[in-house]
């Protein structure tokens, strides 16, 4: 079998009668959905003509956030007021494939899915131009965007789901291109409101989410994270010329990329910090649309090489360990690492369908 239809062939699979895909069917703890990584992998199937599987995974969305409505709402005109939110308050970021909160030790509150689930949504409407979809989930949409307008600048947990109590710029660059993204299905005065928002966001993150001439982990923390790439593609908060963005991808590169394997950010410890396969992936995407084809293709080919014996991606390999001593206590802990993990599954078919647009400088 090739292995793409290999990765297709996991990834629905893996899809829930309800349409929700669960993160990683073998590890204990990702037997839910995740906003995140089910927008990127029902992304990967719009990019391989497999549009149903990605329909059905945002009816299971749509209508998990009806089923919290009320939450949503309620911080809604709350943050309206001005009333400070806590975070126990927010939306969750994973739920079980019945759309139901899971209630365990979590960093459970987290903004970015929410952003993406709007960026992925956008782009299989501008792909399918589902007129029935686009109205019927409306209500859902708007929803979503009002709550990332008023909540954005929110200390929250970030996409690693770690530092609570920061503000990241990945996670701001993931509301941006949702909102921006939506914005074309929405009507005004919304659309305005969104617009003047996304200045002050570009704004915000030019300003405070910097450090020695190239974005930062966090506001106020001068390190970088390899998610940072994500605010060239897909969220498109700037241009790959852009001073700022060329200094990260180069930190991003010197510092976390070992052959065609990308770390998460240098003092990550989870399973002794590997290299996460996923991340390679966003490496790829970005240089796809620089049209730089020779590294794209270098890194698919890499990320081919790490598919085991049975056929699946895991999360991260271990060729190379930032924190091997950490190693150990983790498959101790909780086994060994995540293997599938759906979400690298569904970066090998993205990058796929990227190199095959044939290597011409592209929009996202
Ligand atoms: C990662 C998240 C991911 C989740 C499920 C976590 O370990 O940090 O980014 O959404 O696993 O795959």
């Amino acid at each position: 079998m090739d292995l793409v239809a290999r990765s297709k062939q996991v990834i629905l699979e893996n899809q829930a009668a309800s349409g929700a895909f669960v993160a990683s069917p073998s590890f204990e703890h990702y037997r839910y959905s995740w906003l995140r990584d089910g927008t990127f992998i029902a992304y990967s199937l719009d990019g391989v003509g497999e549009r149903e599987g990605a329909e059905r995974f945002y009816q299971w969305t749509v209508r998990t956030i009806e089923m919290h409505r009320e939450k949503a709402q309620s911080v809604i005109d709350r943050a309206g007021k001005g009333e400070a939110i806590p975070q126990s308050d927010l939306l969750h970021t994973r739920y079980t494939l019945e759309g139901e909160e899971v209630h365990a030790e979590w960093g459970t509150y987290q903004l970015d899915g929410y952003g993406t689930w709007l960026w992925g949504l956008s782009e299989h409407f501008r792909i399918h131009q589902p007129e029935d979809l686009i109205t019927q989930f409306k209500p859902t949409y708007t929803l979503i965007a009002e709550y990332l307008l008023l909540l954005w600048k929110i200390p929250n947990f970030d996409c690693w789901e770690e530092f609570g109590d920061q503000v990241h710029p990945a996670t701001i660059g993931a509301i941006y291109g949702g909102l921006k993204g939506i914005s074309t299905f929405l009507e005004e005065p919304l659309r305005r409101v969104i617009d003047q928002e996304l200045t002050n966001m570009k704004e915000f993150l030019l300003k405070e989410g910097t450090a020695y001439g190239h974005f930062s982990k966090s506001v106020g923390n001068p390190e970088i994270d390899a998610s940072l790439l994500w605010l060239h593609v897909p969220y498109g908060v700037v241009e790959a010329e852009n001073p700022l963005f060329r200094e990260t991808v180069e930190k991003i590169q010197s510092r976390l990329l070992f052959e065609c394997g990308l770390h998460r950010y240098p003092q990550d410890v989870y399973y002794g910090g590997g290299q996460w396969i996923l991340l390679s992936g966003y490496l790829g995407w970005h240089y796809s649309v620089c049209g730089e084809v020779e590294k794209v293709r270098e890194l698919l080919h890499w990320i081919e090489d790490q598919f085991d014996e049975q056929g699946n991606l895991s999360e991260q390999v271990q060729h190379h360990l930032l924190a091997p001593e950490h190693y150990d206590r983790w498959v101790e802990q909780s086994g060994q690492p995540a293997c599938p993990l759906l979400w690298s599954h569904a970066m090998h078919l993205i990058l796929t369908s990227k190199l095959n647009l044939g290597g011409k400088k592209i929009s996202v």
